[in-house]
């Protein structure tokens, strides 16, 4: 199998945007474990395995075939996931494909992620499951208390016009509750509750010494700043 092969909504210009932001915490920040919220068939989960470190632990958590049956779906998730029900069996099977040993699986609500996940443990949470509102508030609660100082939360879907329940809890914590954008691309928004300028200059380095992307001129929000990760000519 080919990590190409892989279904998911996860793309070149975030494959890179992961890898760097976790190879830039391998540099420089403290041990700490890597969390997903939304799983799917693991093509993000396979790129974070890659990046952890010895005695580092990944966890993911997915409702799985249950997507279908939990009742804080809302009824556009269920015509989504209606046609594309991912399976537990098919996440193990890419998984390990790319991996010796599965990650901990953690089948359920990510409102329970707290349950399974010790507080300050993480240095690096992906937020990809429920686009509702509700949902992805309660997410991003959770991924403030597991996340170590300077931990890194990414945002699946902040500006989509179908996903605006998403926005909505996305900028909430922005201008409500000191999140602090790092860096956004098409699909995914980066950012932090600890300190944003060491990982946005080591993004804008990467993508100056790549041959294929580009970071834009920061925007001010505020006080705070933000930059685009985009492909040249795009
Ligand atoms: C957009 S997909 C994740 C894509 C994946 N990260 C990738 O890169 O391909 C969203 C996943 O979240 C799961 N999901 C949706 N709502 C959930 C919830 N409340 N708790 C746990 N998993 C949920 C679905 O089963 C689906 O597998």
């Amino acid at each position: 199998m080919t990590y190409d092969a892989i279904p998911g909504w996860f793309y070149p210009i975030d494959q890179a945007g992961f890898a760097w932001t976790l190879e830039f915490q391998n540099d420089t920040a403290p041990p700490g474990d890597l969390l997903e919220l939304g799983t799917y068939l693991g093509k993000s989960a396979i790129l974070m395995g890659q990046k952890l470190k010895q005695g580092e632990r990944l966890t993911v958590c997915d409702l799985f075939e249950d997507v279908m049956t939990w009742d804080g779906a809302n009824p556009v998730e269920k015509a989504f996931f209606g046609t594309r029900t991912p399976t537990r069996d098919q996440f193990e099977a890419n998984y390990r494909a790319f991996h010796p040993a599965l990650p901990e699986i953690v089948q359920g609500p990510t409102g329970s992620i707290c349950q399974h996940v010790a507080p300050g443990s993480c240095r690096f949470v992906h937020i990809d499951a429920s686009h509702v509102y509700a949902n992805v508030r309660e997410d991003t609660a959770s991924a403030r208390k597991l996340l170590q100082e300077n931990g890194v939360v990414v945002f699946d879907d902040y500006r989509k016009p179908q996903c605006l329940g998403t926005a909505a809890a996305v900028w909430e914590a922005i201008l409500n509750d000191g999140l602090k954008p790092v860096f956004a691309t098409d699909a995914k928004l980066y950012a932090t509750w600890g300190d944003p300028e060491p990982l946005r200059a080591a993004i804008t380095a990467r993508a100056r010494a790549s041959d294929w992307c580009r970071t834009g001129k920061p925007v001010a929000i505020r006080d705070m700043q933000i930059i685009r990760l985009a492909r040249h000519g795009k």
